[in-house]
């Protein structure tokens, strides 16, 4: 089978594609075959090891000192399920199903087999591949994120970084969560934002949303410009920093800021958990939750992918479509 490695850190052209062997599942696992994967921010940091400030020494060390320990990008597939092991219960061939393998990575495969009760879930029937693909890297993250900010119906939310993987989805499950959201984006995205449900919109390069006066329950950085020092006058008594993105000295400072302050900041790596995709998959089914792509391109020119993820303009996903649904590309 086809599966795009990488030997070493660094700029997209590190990326080959290359023959291996098709795995063969064990007793309880299952051989899916991806329809869809994708190229994400997830994808970008690990393969050029270009994290935020302060976590350089940690990445290596959890990825690869000197080289990537897992030569296999990729965080999410859709895919139909060909063969599984004796002893597997929870799915049988022909099943379509979508997979977030996160940290674990290795969805840039042609096949690729998965523990029965591992990440993965039948797909919303209303979703193609390709959507189903898109679903898990911004909403688990951003489920995740709300869930520990302990968001509620009537809050204000504010989503800075709002047209993104991340916070394309925040915008939907806020508004699902009854939230009143504000989106900040530039301006070619404010209409994508507001199609998302932002009840408003705001273009960072001309309205600094810390200055306005106007104040949140909850502010989501999905860019890492909105830090506590900069940010914590726009939030109420009681409220919540949710740093996707921050650095070391931004994560340091969080029981600092629950010791001296009635506001919170809630950071680090979000929790990977199989009934979030059930949770995502149910909203989506009900058209509650629409993933959004930007662009698709087929498994041979992944490189040009990771090119365009690594500008960090990219609108919800890019999607890199397999076998014959990238014919149609
Ligand atoms: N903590 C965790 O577990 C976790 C999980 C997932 C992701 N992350 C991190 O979260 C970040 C976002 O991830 P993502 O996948 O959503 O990234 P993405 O899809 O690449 O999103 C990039 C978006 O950021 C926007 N942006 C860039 N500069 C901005 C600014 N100054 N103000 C507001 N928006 C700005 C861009 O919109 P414009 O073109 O409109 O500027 C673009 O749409 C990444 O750095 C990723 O590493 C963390």
């Amino acid at each position: 089978m086809k599966a795009i490695v990488y030997e070493r850190y660094g700029s997209p052209d590190v990326l080959h594609l290359t023959e291996m062997a098709k795995p063969v599942p064990g007793d309880r696992e299952v051989l899916i075959q991806v329809h869809a994967t994708t190229v994400n921010s997830g994808d970008w940091r690990v393969r050029s090891l270009e994290v935020p400030a302060g976590f350089g020494l940690m990445a290596r060390l959890a990825l690869g000192v000197f080289r990537p320990r897992q030569p296999i990008l990729g965080t999410e597939l859709a895919g139909e399920i060909e063969a599984v092991g004796k002893d597997v219960k929870a799915f049988k061939p022909g099943d379509q199903i979508f997979a977030f393998s996160g940290v674990r990575m290795g969805c840039h495969v042609e096949y690729k087999t998965m523990p029965e009760d591992g990440p993965l879930t039948i797909k919303p029937k209303n979703l193609s591949y390709e959507e189903a693909a898109s679903l898990s890297f911004g909403g688990t993250t951003a489920l995740d994120f709300f869930r520990r900010g302990n968001i509620k119906r009537g809050d204000k939310v504010l989503i800075n970084g709002a047209s993104g993987a991340v916070g394309t989805a925040a915008i939907q499950l806020a508004r699902y969560f009854g939230a009143e959201v504000t989106g900040v984006c530039s301006a070619a995205n404010l209409d994508l934002v507001r199609s998302l449900g932002a009840d408003r919109v705001i273009d960072y390069t001309k309205e600094d949303f810390t200055e306005s006066g106007e104040t949140y329950d909850i502010i989501m950085d999905t860019a890492g410009t909105a830090q506590f020092s900069r940010c914590k006058k726009a939030l109420k008594k009681g409220g919540r920093l949710l740093q996707v993105l921050g650095s070391l000295p931004d994560l340091l400072q969080i029981p600092w800021v629950s010791l001296t302050s009635s506001k919170k900041v809630i950071g680090g790596p979000s929790a990977e958990r199989l009934e979030d995709l059930r949770f995502l998959a149910e909203l989506a089914e009900a058209g509650k939750l629409k993933p959004v792509i930007d662009r698709r391109y087929p498994f041979e020119q992944i490189i040009d992918a990771h090119r365009y993820v690594d500008t960090g303009r990219k609108r919800g996903s890019v999607v890199i479509a397999l076998g014959s649904a990238s014919a149609a590309i």
